[in-house]
């Protein structure tokens, strides 16, 4: 089988080429570009194609990959809202993912965010870089007997409860089913979350009900001083609210790894352009907002795991048994 790699870093390339090895059947060509309705035609002559977490695989890039051949969808990532996955079905094409790569390893970062944002370490090294050793403007809250709100306690999200329980935080957390290896977690209902916690990690999917669920409203809700941290998708938080209740001064801090509009940046070098798009200069505007390029995902560890993974979906596909688990399907 040949797969087209749209978007491949140094990175990926790494690690996808010390797994090929172990797979005769399989043979990847890298593109630098990602996947968009003008690099489809590159995807001629190729069974499938892997993509990332801003490739389009909206319906009419994925009827031209069908007219070119493509029978399977490789997202090299956990999330698959960027996949119209109606038009996949329809089309035959079947679409895996790699559900749960290192979900520690975002984690991790999610708490770096919430840690770094709230104690000014992005102010701290630059100040000192300029022998500016004055710690004015740069006093934090200790997480410490302090209540972390998270939302979503599956893979990601169960990793984050236990991170905070070793914060020595109280653990209060919503999701719509509630995971039975989360003990020492008290389920609440959203409303209970957003009032009662200092800080709030996002860790759901993004999807019809969890769009904006971060908006005027919830915001309104939340503690004065909340630490916001999402590490899941952009558009589960209302970006002109966010700025505006940052703005109303309601949050510590923000520490932001996904945002809306970020598909044109992340992974790009874009330093000596102009950028058109405010929301990431707006953000950045604030002295108590991190904003990461989408990179919570990016340890050795998970990118081992991600090509395994990936490279397994592409094999068992060929062998006509693909796993449940690794399959995203349209509900009809
Ligand atoms: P998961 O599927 O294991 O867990 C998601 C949890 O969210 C489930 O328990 C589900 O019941 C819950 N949920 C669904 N809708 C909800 C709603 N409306 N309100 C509250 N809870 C809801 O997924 P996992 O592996 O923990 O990943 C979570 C998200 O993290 C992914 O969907 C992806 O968008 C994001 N992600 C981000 C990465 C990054 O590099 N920034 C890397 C990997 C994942």
């Amino acid at each position: 089988m040949k797969i087209l790699f749209y978007d491949a870093k140094e990175y990926d390339k790494e690690a996808f080429n010390k797994q090929i090895k172990n797979y005769s059947d399989l043979e990847i060509e890298y593109m630098e570009s990602d996947l968009r309705i003008n690099t489809v035609r590159y995807a001629k002559g190729f069974q499938a194609v892997c993509g990332f977490v801003n490739s389009d695989f909206s319906r009419i890039v994925l009827e031209a990959l069908r007219g070119n051949g493509v029978e399977l969808i490789l997202l090299r990532c956990a999330g698959f809202n960027n996949v119209d996955l109606k038009a996949a079905d329809e089309l035959g094409m079947t679409v895996l993912r790699v559900p749960g790569y290192s979900p520690e390893t975002v984690a991790e970062h999610a708490m770096t965010l919430a840690m770094a944002s709230n104690r000014h370490i992005h102010k701290a090294y630059i100040k000192v870089r300029e022998n500016n050793f004055s710690v004015v403007g740069l006093t934090g809250i200790s997480f410490y007997n302090k209540t972390a709100g998270i939302v979503g306690t599956g893979k990601i999200g169960a990793a984050m409860c236990r991170i905070c329980k070793g914060f020595g935080m109280r653990v209060i957390a919503y999701d719509i089913y509630q995971n039975p290896d989360l003990d020492f977690v008290e389920y609440v209902d959203m409303d209970t979350l957003l009032r009662e916690s200092d800080l709030i990690s996002l860790h759901c999917p993004l999807n019809d009900e969890s769009y904006h669920m971060i908006n005027k409203e919830s915001i309104s809700k939340m503690k004065d001083g909340v630490v916001l941290v999402n590490t899941s998708r952009g558009a589960l938080i209302d970006t002109e609210d966010l700025i505006k209740g940052i703005r109303e001064y309601k949050f510590h801090s923000v520490g932001l790894d996904v945002y809306e509009e970020e598909s044109e940046n992340v992974y790009e070098n874009r330093s000596t352009e102009i950028l058109q798009h405010s929301v990431v200069s707006r953000l950045l505007s604030f002295p108590n907002v991190i904003v990461t390029s989408h990179q919570a995902f990016l340890t050795y560890e998970a990118l081992e795991s991600i090509s395994t993974t990936t490279l397994e979906n592409a094999k068992s596909f060929i062998d006509g048994n693909v796993m449940e688990n690794n399959q995203v399907t349209y509900n009809k």
